[in-house]
């Protein structure tokens, strides 16, 4: 008999979750104006809406903490943190930052201008709104597989190199400060960047100059799809395949809320020390000294400890398998997921699962809605609130794709919680075509609007 998988930790700490009536989540859910976001965090039995900030740390993390040298500046904990980017990421110089938006909004504020070009595999909503802000542009030069739900391709993540040459000699090497990689891409479903389209694009970056910005919210989760998926990478270690990884970025930026282990923390790391000196005025204004920026001393000890935790083939099997599971269950159920799964989320197709509801409806708002009607279940729209409106005409851009996005926090539900959830979607898709209409928005801001809007249901 195989053995069945088995998680590599144990739990030490338990939290209560409170489930809820159908009758309290339609009250609460109205007064909440349909925005998930505005939900209490006891209104929600299981909760999906992101896999960051929302892991577990270890007791080792827990211990660290402990350690946490609270000096303004100079303390010893920035320099065990230092330490860690040194040896695990590869990189000289670093700024502490508090999230993963505040790393682009320091690196940014250095390098970017009115009028730029930023071309990259499809950037993460708050980079857009980073660049948006400083009125450049965003150019989106992911493959096309990546948003075609019925293909599996091993690295949806990857760059269409064609494209991006296409971009670059349409807007001239001037405009583009640099070229984005976001590893893994979240907007495209968590799907990895291979090893072989990292290479292609730096060679060619390098060939017109232009800097590589690796965004690496989930770098450790990337080297895994690497090690599992690329021909002649099974036997090297995730560690050296995040050293390979990072070796031709010139510059990162990291939300270590998510494969940082942590609740909160942030770095941006550079090679060249001018883009250093340059970023670092901004990160004293915008987050704090040098040696701490937009972090607490402890947190940089349980960022140090969560970096190398991270890179743990048995930690990192467990997490994707987990993943998996749910994606697996949902598949068995018939529920249109995109596949191959992604390495934090599942990604429930919504206009595969919602055909009757119109497009201006926002589809996959009204299926994230129902999953908290179905089973308190809180999960995120990657549709079109999240795409907003075109800067320029403001009409509401439609994204090819719509996704309800079922991110799993790290070390912290069970496989009984991944199957609730496949249920509750099961149920909601046997009755899916009763489901004929959608929302309007009642109220929204001019940028990053899905956090805030308010909607009302039509009809
Ligand atoms: N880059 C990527 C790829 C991200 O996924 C995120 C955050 C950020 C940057 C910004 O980092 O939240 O620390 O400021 N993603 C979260 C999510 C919010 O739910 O996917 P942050």
């Amino acid at each position: 008999m195989d053995f069945p998988f088995a998680e590599s930790y144990k739990i030490k700490t338990v939290e209560p979750v409170y489930r809820s009536t159908r009758e309290q989540r339609e009250q609460w859910i109205k007064e909440a104006h349909y925005n998930l976001f505005n939900l209490r965090s006891n209104q929600v039995f299981i909760d999906l809406l992101t896999d960051s900030g929302t892991g577990a740390m270890s007791a080792q993390q827990w211990a660290a903490i402990m350690n946490g040298d609270e000096s303004y500046a100079g303390a010893s904990s920035y320099y065990k943190l230092k330490k860690v980017v040194e040896e695990i990421l590869g990189f000289p110089f670093f700024l502490p930052v508090h999230q993963g938006r505040a790393a682009e909004n320091v690196l940014f504020s250095a390098l970017v201008k009115e009028g730029d070009i930023i071309p990259g595999n499809a950037h993460f909503d708050t980079t857009k709104g980073h660049i948006e802000f400083r009125k450049a542009v965003a150019i989106d030069c992911t493959i096309d597989e990546a948003y075609d739900t019925s293909v599996s391709h091993p690295f949806k993540g990857n760059i269409d190199i064609g494209r991006l040459e296409n971009v670059i000699l349409r807007y001239g090497k001037e405009k583009i400060p640099f070229i984005i990689l976001t590893l893994t891409c979240n907007t495209v479903g968590g799907q990895p960047v291979s090893i072989e389209n990292i290479r292609l694009v730096k060679k060619l970056a390098g060939q017109y100059g232009i800097p590589l910005l690796v965004d690496a919210a989930r770098f450790a989760e990337n080297a895994w799809f690497i090690r599992e998926r690329e021909e002649g990478f099974r036997n090297r270690s995730v560690r050296e395949i995040v050293a390979e990884m990072l070796s031709y970025a010139d510059m990162f930026t990291m939300s270590c809320k998510k494969d940082g282990l942590v609740n909160i923390g942030g770095l941006i790391g550079m090679r060249s020390k001018e883009v250093f000196d340059k970023a670092s005025v901004y990160n004293i204004m915008f987050e704090g000294f040098l040696t701490y920026g937009g972090m607490a001393g402890r947190d940089m000890e349980a960022l140090a400890e969560g970096l190398e935790e991270v890179v743990d083939e048995q930690y990192l099997e467990s997490r994707i398998r987990q993943v998996e599971f749910l994606g697996k269950k949902l598949d068995e159920f018939g529920v249109p997921v995109l596949k191959p799964f992604g390495g934090h989320a599942v990604f429930v197709d919504a206009l595969a699962f919602l055909p009757l509801v119109p497009r201006e409806q926002y589809v996959a708002q009204t299926l994230a809605v129902e999953l908290y009607r179905e089973g308190g279940i809180r999960s995120a729209e990657i549709g079109t609130l999240m795409a907003d409106r075109d800067p320029v005409t403001r009409e509401n851009r439609y994204p090819r794709v719509e996704y309800v996005r079922l991110a799993i926090p790290r070390r912290v539900y069970t496989d009984n919680h991944m199957l609730y959830t496949a249920v509750a979607l099961a149920r909601i898709f046997e009755r899916r075509n009763f489901i004929r209409t959608g929302y309007s928005i009642v109220k929204e801001q001019p940028i990053l609007r899905h956090f805030t809007v308010h909607l009302k249901p039509v009809g």
